[in-house]
């Protein structure tokens, strides 16, 4: 495995690949998540490169970037145990050398839900990710449904950049009591992690009253706030049902494929989660 810190070492090692290259874009802290990215990477690809880089220009001012956890000795080893060819993990100038202006938006897109409570967030995502893509110019990119405005942000910028490369959405993987990785979950403490099984806990509950039926928009995000506001900890920022292209917030029945999606605060540390209904 070839660990490269520089844009430039990057692309030596890259020239001496042969076939198709999966990458996994992450910020490291690496959990069983990111090892079905690479799994299903290695699965699908002939080799798979790994970024890890926690991207300042996608956090805000009120945002954990300072405290973000980082395990560089750790996400190596996970990477090594995955069968990983290449590791990019840049320090931040080179991928924003001294200068650079130049932004990627994808607009409207980027400005309802995780956008809206986090103005800017998505602009940072996707100027990070063209510039990996850049960088590494995979055939295929591996990001996770957890995540799935971002999923959906990043495949409209690839569609709308004319990118030569598929963008994959993979599962969320979740521990076995129903709480969805992220890397964000060591900052709970073990009373937040209990009250914190109400976001999956409410959103199965929508999940099964859609499966039985239920289609009025109000009553499916009523369930999971129910669930979630008998927690004591929890603050919601968000429960959103949108239709699933354009993110339009569903009002009355439901009629098309939707994204049940929510933000919930616990203390300082802010969770998401979501589940996609099919009509
Ligand atoms: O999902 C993440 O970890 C980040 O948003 C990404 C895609 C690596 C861009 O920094």
């Amino acid at each position: 495995m070839h660990v490269a810190r520089t844009v430039a070492d990057f692309r030596a090692a890259h020239a001496a690949l042969t076939g198709t290259l999966g990458l996994v874009p992450t910020m490291g802290y690496l959990h069983e998540g990111h090892r079905s990215l690479m799994r299903r990477a290695r699965a699908e690809c002939d080799a798979v490169a790994v970024s890890i880089f926690v991207n300042p220009t996608q956090f805000g001012p009120n945002d954990d970037f300072d405290r973000y956890p980082r395990d560089e000795e750790h996400d190596l080893a996970i990477c090594r145990e995955e069968g990983v060819s290449l590791v990019l993990m840049p320090p931040v100038e080179e991928i924003y050398p001294e200068g650079a202006t130049t932004t990627v938006s994808v607009g409207p897109l980027s400005t309802t839900l995780e956008g809206a409570a986090r103005p800017g967030h998505f602009d940072g995502v996707t100027t990070v990710v063209s510039k990996l893509f850049a960088i590494v110019q995979p055939e295929r990119a591996y990001f996770g449904q957890k995540d799935a405005q971002q999923l959906m942000v990043i495949r409209r910028m690839s569609r709308d950049l004319l990118l030569p490369l598929e963008v994959v959405g993979c599962p969320t993987v979740r521990e076995p009591d129903g709480l969805a990785l992220s890397s964000r979950n060591v900052y709970l403490s073990p009373e937040e992690r209990a009250q914190a099984l109400s976001l999956s806990r409410g959103l199965r509950r929508a999940e099964a009253a859609w499966a039985d039926g239920v289609r009025d928009a109000e009553a499916l995000r009523a369930l999971v706030r129910e669930e979630i506001e008998a927690q004591p900890l929890a603050r919601i920022d968000y429960v959103s049902l949108a239709e699933q292209g354009s993110l339009a917030e569903c009002a009355g029945p439901a009629t098309r494929d939707a994204l049940l999606s929510l933000a919930v605060r616990f203390g300082k540390t802010r969770l998401i989660d979501n589940v996609l209904l099919a009509v």
